[in-house]
């Protein structure tokens, strides 16, 4: 695993916001969902809407587009839905958050 600074810590994103972000060439979003922090992929798997103008509720984040809703905990789409997003490891340290990433066996090659 491979971590990189997402965000200062007064940048983190207020309770219940969402905040868009590249780090280490993804595009991410970072979720305040009742003061726990959530990372997640930018985009939908339904039909690429951006999360950025999404919203929570019950623990999972809903799509602005068409309204489909995926588990913060695991990623995993409503039932009927069979699709998934991908949460990405997060830590809060004193200086900010980071974001792990794996790596994958060909970078090992080149680091
Ligand atoms: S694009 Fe997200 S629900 Fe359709």
């Amino acid at each position: 695993m491979k971590w990189f600074k997402a965000l200062n810590i007064n940048q983190i994103p207020n309770a219940n916001s969402i905040k868009t972000l590249e780090v280490n060439g993804k595009q991410l979003c970072v979720i305040n969902n009742e003061e726990k922090i959530v990372v997640t992929q930018s985009s939908c798997p339904h039909a690429g809407g951006h999360f950025s103008g999404g919203w929570c509720k019950n623990g999972h984040l809903i799509c602005p587009i068409h309204r489909y809703e995926y588990s913060l905990e695991n990623g995993r789409g409503a039932e009927g839905q069979g699709d998934y997003i991908d949460i990405y490891p997060s830590e809060l340290r004193e200086d900010g958050l980071y974001v792990g990433f794996e790596e994958s066996w060909w970078s090992k090659l080149w680091s």
